[in-house]
């Protein structure tokens, strides 16, 4: 299967850490460590996507060439489970502000019901960047892209650890503008919209809420 805009980041550390997020005995502590291995793996592929500026640097030797980021980033959590990519994309982007969009899928609907939103005011230039966990059925991401563009976002893009094809296809279809990097394109959902292999509720086990 082939998405446009879609990139799946893969390495062997991804690789290990998705096969610890899948296993059902994984525990809250361990899970959050290795979505937050993950996450470093996420920030420096969605990085080739920044723009930087030349900048002077002055060693204890000679001045040479370095480099900045050269737009505001503003990174963007889902609550609950966009939360644990927060820290780690932080520390990639130490410079970047943070918004907080609160959204929780009804469980018969499947829809999303939207709670809290807060975010930083956008500038034309500013970059946002979604952080979110599961892309299942697309609501949630699609939902809150709809709420950061009416206040002014213009640059965005999606980071997701687990994407199902449905979610990328009406991302696409309602966002055709969105960049997604995933770290793993899973194979369907199932009727409760589940992603399946998938690796359960990931608030839930993030938080040891199950
Ligand atoms: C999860 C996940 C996404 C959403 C994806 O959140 O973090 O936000 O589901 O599903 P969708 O693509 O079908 O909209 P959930 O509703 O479980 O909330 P939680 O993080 O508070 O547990
Ligand atoms: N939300 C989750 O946390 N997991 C899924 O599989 C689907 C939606």
């Amino acid at each position: 299967m082939h998405f446009k805009n879609l990139t799946i980041v893969d390495n062997p550390f991804i690789k290990r850490d998705l096969t610890i997020l899948r296993n059902k005995n994984t525990q809250p502590n361990e899970f959050r460590l290795a979505l937050k291995r993950i996450s470093f793996s996420l920030a420096i592929a969605v990085s080739q996507n920044l723009e930087f500026a030349e900048i002077k640097v002055e060693t204890p030797l000679e001045i040479t060439t370095g480099y900045k980021l050269k737009n505001e980033v503003i990174l963007v959590p889902v609550l609950r489970a966009g939360l644990s990519l927060v820290e780690p994309f932080l520390e990639m982007i130490p410079d970047a502000n943070v918004g907080h969009i609160g959204l929780q899928r009804d469980e018969k609907t499947l829809k999303p019901v939207d709670y809290y939103y807060k975010t930083p005011k956008f500038s034309d230039k500013s970059l946002t960047i979604l952080l979110d966990p599961m892309l299942a059925t697309g609501g949630s991401a699609s939902a809150a892209f709809n709420f950061l563009k009416e206040r002014g976002a213009k640059k965005c893009m999606l980071v997701n650890l687990i994407a199902a094809p449905e979610g990328v296809l009406k991302l696409q279809n309602e966002h055709p503008d969105i960049p997604i990097y995933t770290a793993s394109l899973d194979r369907q959902l199932n009727k409760n919209g589940y992603i399946l292999p998938g690796l359960g509720d990931a608030g839930d086990r993030t938080f040891g809420t199950i």
